[in-house]
């Protein structure tokens, strides 16, 4: 299952760009993550959906040497040589994350050229959604249906998260895009960041989430997500010196030892370490109160991950946490920010018959304290896919 609407004026605007259909046509969703905040480069663990919006990505071949670019939304074209490592300038930064996985691919010995491109997506800019990795794997996923190349899924995500690294600037984990390549219809998945497996889980028939978007500005190149992964490193390179097995990461230490040695290492380490090690804790005990249908519960612990966002990691913003009380107020089973935050969206879990009402009153909420969110329900959806 895919976004039809948009693959199908992706493929318009190709024609009309370029004069011909499009041959090959990709396409990969977006994600919300569910809980397991910034865990995933803690080697820890997440539990996230992909969603019923992303990116569509076509190609056709071209007379032209290089790759032709077309971002669908713009109607704006670039060009650019895949063999070139260097990241495009400032106003191409869009067409940077499809440079950068055109040129990673070429480890691969995957070369793509004489191609005209254009690619079109569904999920609203900056809303926290995994647009970005969402393009990524849809270029992936097309590149190599038109070259006849496979490689694995894993070094997909992989080549997906070096481009964000190496051509914007955001040191991120691998949910993103594996939630985008592993998606399942109607379920959640599971991922590990040690072993890089995934398993998906489901979401019980009687609740949906909401995705409820205030509509605040949200770049993780610019937020302080790469000095929150830094303070993160620390903290596990000190509590290693502690104890006597190997932390290597923040996923080696259980909840329990955390709390026996924070107050030895650099308190502002320890204060983002508390997050991330509560919510690696929160995921496994998630899983099993979701697939022992323990709603209530499962949703107190989206609460309680946002409140150490709030507190701890200091990566909410006001508008997401006047959502978040609002969905409280609202009777949600639990909501928190979703995604790397600083902006971006926040989720709430409801009972699927009182999805309208909550909504509903959230919004309305959030009007009297001064600004708009726009919301919407999650149909969680398969991972990407080649369409033709
Ligand atoms: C962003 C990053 C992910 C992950 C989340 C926070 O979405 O791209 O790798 O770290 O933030 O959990």
């Amino acid at each position: 299952m895919y976004d039809e609407k948009v693959v199908k004026k992706a493929k318009a605007i190709h024609a009309e760009i370029y004069g011909k259909n499009p041959t090959t046509v990709a396409y990969a969703p977006g994600r919300i993550e569910v809980l397991g905040n910034h865990t995933d480069y803690n080697a820890g663990t997440t539990f996230s959906c992909a969603i019923n919006m992303g990116h569509c990505f076509c190609i056709s071949a071209s007379d032209k040497p290089g790759v032709r670019l077309t971002a669908g939304d713009l109607k704006e074209t670039t060009e650019f040589d895949p063999s070139n490592g260097d990241a495009l300038e400032k106003k191409f930064q869009w067409a940077n994350y499809v440079k950068g996985v055109m040129h990673y691919l070429r480890d691969f010995d995957v070369e793509i050229n004489n191609v005209d491109c254009t690619f079109l997506g569904s999920i609203p800019m900056g809303a926290g959604l995994s647009s970005s990795a969402a393009l990524e794997v849809a270029t992936a996923y097309a590149v190599l249906a038109y070259t006849g190349k496979e490689i694995d899924k894993i070094d997909i995500a992989k080549i997906g998260q070096r481009a964000e690294h190496e051509f914007a600037g955001c040191s991120c984990g691998l949910l993103d895009q594996f939630s985008s390549i592993y998606g399942v219809h109607h379920g959640l998945i599971h991922s590990d960041f040690r072993t890089l497996e995934t398993y998906p889980v489901k979401l019980p028939d009687d609740v949906v989430f909401l995705m409820i978007n205030p509509n605040v500005k949200h770049a993780l190149a610019e937020s302080p997500y790469n000095a929150r992964r830094k303070s993160c490193e620390k903290a596990a390179a000190q509590l290693n010196a502690l104890v006597d097995y190997e932390v290597s990461a923040l996923r080696d230490i259980p909840f329990k030892d955390f709390e026996a040695h924070k107050d030895k290492i650099d308190p502002e380490a320890a204060q983002r370490a508390t997050h991330v090690v509560g919510e690696i804790y929160r995921v496994e005990e998630g899983v099993k109160l979701l697939k022992e249908g323990e709603l209530e519960a499962f949703g107190q612990y989206l609460y309680d991950s946002h409140e150490t966002s709030r507190t701890s990691f200091e990566n909410s913003c006001a508008e997401l946490d006047i959502v978040v009380e609002a969905a409280r107020e609202a009777g949600a089973l639990g909501a928190r920010l979703s995604g790397g935050g600083w902006g971006g969206s926040a989720i709430a879990l409801v009972h699927a018959d009182q999805a309208d009402a909550v909504c509903a009153k959230i919004i309305k909420i959030c009007k009297t304290k001064g600004f708009e969110p726009t919301a919407e329900t999650i149909i969680p959806s398969a991972g990407a896919t080649v369409v033709e």
